[in-house]
């Protein structure tokens, strides 16, 4: 059931669990997601970054989730992830997705806030939750590097989560995005924020922070993981390694079909490990 974000982020506080957001690119990729979930019998995020819609239009992207959710039946909304300008937002929530993210985070902080001011004002006004970030996440993001290391400031958080309206904040403790660089979480730093935010937390990064560190970011507000680069490795590396086997490989459904069943089983693992152990 494809639902409205504030539900989802009821569902998961009623379930103790951290909501994974898994971000999709294609069909295929769309396909092992939801399958996964089901598999699990658990509910989550399936999220789309402002990049990607380049590839796939919002509606695109929309209508192939709510089909493939008409026969799940775990609850699932439709995110927008880094979302990069508000003609996406309005792009998005014109499609029918159910959960926004605006990311202003590059932005001074006080443009910052406006930025999510007038897109929570938005997304508020059809009942759908806007998540901001404040500080920069280091590493790869689609087409662009962040090298540098931005934590978020303790001493902004109340003022930012307070003005702005967010529903959820993303902050950045040492998580880092792609799979180059090994994450080392800041504890110390992660319960100061969560003690400041009166909203829940969000963790980027999630492909390679160990599930233990994940696991233990739940005792500090911290209800949504995002996993990315996890996924697309899966689905990249089912059509490297056939295509080296065999570089006469044409059977595009039959190895879709295998990138379908690894994404699925990278799903199935990370939903385990995170809310299972
Ligand atoms: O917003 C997307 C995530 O933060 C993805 O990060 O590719 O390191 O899992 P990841
Ligand atoms: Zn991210």
């Amino acid at each position: 059931e494809l639902v409205n974000g504030f539900k989802l982020m009821e569902y998961g506080k009623a379930k103790g669990i951290v909501l994974p957001a898994f971000n999709t690119t294609n069909l295929e990729l769309t396909s092992g997601i939801i399958r996964g979930y089901q598999n699990m019998n658990l509910g989550g995020y399936i999220a789309i970054s402002s990049n990607n819609l380049k590839l796939s239009t919002p509606q695109m992207i929309a209508d192939l989730v709510k089909a493939e959710m008409t026969t799940a039946s775990t609850p699932v909304a439709l995110h927008l992830d880094h979302g990069k300008s508000f003609e996406d937002v309005k792009a998005c929530i014109a499609a029918g997705f159910t959960s926004i993210m605006i990311d202003a985070s590059h932005l001074p902080f006080e443009e910052n806030i406006k930025e999510v001011q007038r897109t929570v004002d938005y997304c508020h006004f059809f009942g759908i939750p806007v998540e901001a970030e404040l500080g920069a996440i280091q590493g790869k993001e689609d087409d662009h590097v962040l090298a540098t290391d931005a934590k978020t400031k303790v001493a902004d958080v109340a003022e930012f989560v307070e003005k702005t309206g967010c529903d959820l904040l993303a902050v950045s403790i040492g998580n880092v995005h792609g799979m180059d660089l090994t994450p080392n979480l800041d504890f110390p730093l992660l319960a100061e924020i969560a003690q400041e935010s009166t909203v829940p937390l969000v963790l980027h990064g999630g492909s390679g922070i160990p599930f233990d560190q994940v696991r233990r970011a739940k005792g500090h507000n911290v209800i949504k993981v995002n996993y990315g680069s996890d996924l697309r490795q899966a689905f990249i590396s089912t059509f490297g390694q056939a295509y080296e086997k065999n570089h006469k490989t044409f059977d595009l459904m039959a190895l879709s079909g295998d990138a379908i069943a690894n994404v699925t089983a990278r799903v199935k693992t990370i939903i385990n490990e995170v809310n299972m152990s």
